[in-house]
């Protein structure tokens, strides 16, 4: 026995000393610092770093080094700028991005290249659907995901006629389809789908159709910036009292201070409400009020949990990432300790999670229900 316990204590030693001779391993943040989603940029880096900071500064006994590129949520430069952290800063790791446009661009660069990379936001569906591969996973949802558990909703509340109205990019598009899907099977059909460009804010003639048709409610997805004026637009034109407005979370999620009034008593559905009363999102919103004044919200949730998904992996093999089969392994297989509560990964690497119902009360996006148990996408098209 004690042979065993000073051998154990031995291993352990060799691995710590191990990983201590070893460089930082470079993780590369690209995420928006300016536009309509910097602000939700700055969450994601927030919830990361905030989880590296509570291990010490290391994760797999490696210190960390950030590299960081500003992405502008503009696809016409993503290319560019992922490969200022691949090829120029030889980054081992890539965390990004918010823009569904710009992380496409990155799941393309990181397969050619074999970079790891952790997405912590973008739900484009492809990146754990048809472009699905072993060195990436996603620490945040599919645009079919919360499309998808709110058209459940939406249905079980016995709306027939919905519209739809988002920015005409893949996050939009793509959660307007899972909407779709989950509201056509429950019985309600959707009479038209409205949409602008990305990043326009110009609702107006938009809101002018939804006053014309009054549809039984209409479903939206916009976020940052442009989900703040939505929001605003549609309770100046008068239409929260005659139309109900349902949408994906991020509708109401990190842009309630900004919304105010128009905002009270929105539905809408996410894998994070703010006031899970659990002991692991009761700490962790402590600790991040703490370290940064003010309050978590999903997007930092996502952040926090990239940086578990890594930590994961790197563990495994004590940060050794010569050992890759291994580590990406393990990163795929963690259970993850998320303040939204735990979460598996699927085969393809995007999270198996529960959808909550949440309504806006004050500041804060509150549970009232589980919309759907489990949710796991689809992953069309993944062929690993
Ligand atoms: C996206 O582009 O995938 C996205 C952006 C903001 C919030 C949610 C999704």
């Amino acid at each position: 026995m004690r042979l065993m316990l000073s051998m154990a204590v031995a291993l352990a030693t060799v691995t710590a000393a191990h990983a201590q001779g070893q460089p930082p391993i470079k993780v590369g943040l690209m995420l928006p610092a300016t536009g309509t989603y910097a602000a939700l940029g700055t969450m994601i880096e927030n919830g990361f770093k905030l989880y590296v900071q509570e291990q010490g500064g290391k994760l797999g006994g490696r210190e960390i080094q950030y590299f960081k590129v500003d992405d502008e949520s503009e696809p016409a430069k993503a290319t560019d700028n992922v490969n200022k952290l691949i090829k120029r800063d030889n980054v081992d790791v890539l965390v990004g991005t918010v823009h569904s446009g710009v992380a496409l661009a990155m799941a393309k660069a990181a397969k050619d290249s074999n970079t790891l990379l952790i997405v912590p936001n973008a739900g484009a569906d492809a990146i754990t659907g048809a472009m699905c591969a072993q060195n990436i996973v996603r620490s945040s949802f599919s645009n079919w995901q919360p499309g998808y558990s709110t058209g459940v909703v939406a249905a079980q509340k016995g709306y027939k006629r919905a519209m739809t109205i988002t920015w005409n990019y893949a996050a939009g598009n793509e959660t307007v389809r899972g909407f779709t899907e989950a509201f056509e099977k429950g019985g309600g059909k959707v009479v038209k789908d409205l949409s602008l460009p990305f990043p326009n804010v110009e609702f107006q003639p938009l809101l002018t159709e939804i006053a014309a048709q009054k549809p039984d409610v209409v479903f939206a997805f916009f976020a940052g910036g442009g989900a703040v004026k939505f929001v605003k637009d549609y309770a100046a034109a008068g239409l929260t009292k005659t139309v109900p407005l349902f949408g994906s979370g991020f509708l109401t999620d990190g842009t309630l201070e900004a919304q105010g009034a128009s905002a009270q008593g929105l539905y809408t559905t996410l894998h994070y409400a703010d006031n899970l009363d659990t002991p692991r999102n009761n700490a962790f919103r402590k600790s991040f009020a703490l370290t940064y004044k003010a309050n978590a919200d999903v997007y930092a949730v996502q952040g926090y949990d990239a940086a578990q998904i890594l930590a994961a992996g790197l563990k495994a093999v004590n940060g050794d990432l010569a050992k890759r089969d291994a580590l990406t392994a393990a990163m795929h297989k963690a259970v993850v300790d998320s303040p939204r509560g735990k979460f598996t990964l699927s085969a393809a690497g995007n999270p198996v999670q529960d959808m909550y119902l949440r309504e806006v009360k004050g500041i804060n996006n509150e549970y009232r229900a589980v919309a759907v148990k489990a949710l796991a996408d689809p992953a069309r098209g993944c062929k690993l």
